[in-house]
């Protein structure tokens, strides 16, 4: 199997209609997937765009954005590019422009060597994975104002996150000029945020969004899971019982109003637990709705303390 890990067959060589962007939308295509290179690593964005260069005639270039510490989410996104048959570029940078709490930046978990080794067996093609000063040449002054969604959940609690999740994708995008970009919904409001920044900046970009990958018990994966106490992990789970209970007090007609009254009372039944919001919200704009809109329209959206680690997860039905 080893000779698997290091050299994979790409299936679009032999069949390049493959390579063509798609619809928008989530992709889910069964195609098998054979590549034939070793993942490329490079840590400035000039030796990455050379190497780019030559491979862009005739073949589509999906890029994964990450911060590292990589789990199964982060490979589900891998693999989705692959099967839509991109060449797939990933790019691994903790990127101090979004942190707006210091604690959080520096506890954030890093792990390069077992990144590469994950991204080589997801199939991965091309590694970015640049130092701050690469990225930043020196400190972004730039501005994005998301509008409201600067004022719901994520855009009030992490003032400033979504200003620098935005400067990021967009150095990202303008360096890697992918045909799509593929990002998680465990992070619908960032889903949200990177659709205006495309929109607005007419990036020549397809939005993929693909599905929370989650542990057997339900917990979304998150490379800030990695912080959890063995007793704090133990409890982690009852992030997505509260979502699904939400979901469910809906779904037997109650309000949107008793169904979060619901989730606080579930967390503050337990000291260890400190919820920051939930928010019943349509899924594409992220603004609060009194009422479940039409089938796979309505999110629940929680933020929610563990000790000091801070987790979001969301169902969207
Ligand atoms: P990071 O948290 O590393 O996540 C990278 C991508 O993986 C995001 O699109 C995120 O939504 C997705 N992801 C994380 N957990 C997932 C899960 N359980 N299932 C499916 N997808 C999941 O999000 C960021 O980094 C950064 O903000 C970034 C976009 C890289 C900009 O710095």
């Amino acid at each position: 199997m080893i000779y698997l890990k290091i050299y994979k067959i790409r299936q679009f060589f032999l069949t390049p209609q493959y390579n063509l962007p798609k619809k928008d939308g989530d992709h889910v295509s069964l195609q098998p997937i054979i590549k034939l290179t070793p993942v490329i690593r490079f840590d400035t964005t000039a030796a990455l765009r050379q190497h780019l260069a030559p491979l862009r005639s005739g073949q589509s270039i999906g890029l994964v954005p990450t911060m590292g510490a990589l789990h199964e989410g982060h490979r589900s996104l891998i693999e989705a590019a692959r099967r839509a048959g991109d060449l797939v570029v990933a790019s691994v940078f903790v990127n101090p422009a979004q942190f707006n709490n210091p604690d959080d930046l520096a506890r954030y978990p890093r792990s390069l060597d077992d990144d590469y080794q994950m991204l080589e067996a997801a199939g991965c093609d091309v590694v970015l994975a640049p130092s701050v000063t690469e990225v930043y040449p020196e400190p972004p002054t730039l501005r994005l104002n998301f509008g409201e969604l600067e004022t719901a959940m994520e855009g009030a609690f992490r003032p400033g996150h979504f200003n620098g999740v935005g400067i990021v994708v967009a150095k990202l995008l303008n360096i890697v000029q992918p045909h799509r970009a593929y990002f998680g919904q465990k992070d619908l409001q960032q889903v949200a945020v990177v659709r205006k920044l495309i929109s607005d900046f007419s990036f020549p970009v397809e939005l993929v969004r693909c599905s929370t990958v989650r542990e057997a018990d339900g917990l979304a994966m998150s490379s800030r899971n990695r912080n959890l106490t063995p007793e704090e992990r133990a409890l982690a789970p009852a992030l997505h019982e509260a979502l699904i209970l939400a979901q469910d007090l809906l779904a037997e007609g109650q309000s949107t109003a008793q169904a979060k009254a619901a989730v606080t009372g579930f967390f503050s039944s337990n000291p260890n637990f400190r919820l920051e919001y939930v928010e019943i919200a349509n899924a594409d704009t992220l603004q609060p709705v009194g009422e479940v809109l039409a089938p796979g329209q309505t999110a629940i959206c929680l933020a929610v303390y563990l000790g000091k680690v801070r987790l979001i997860d969301n169902v969207v039905f």
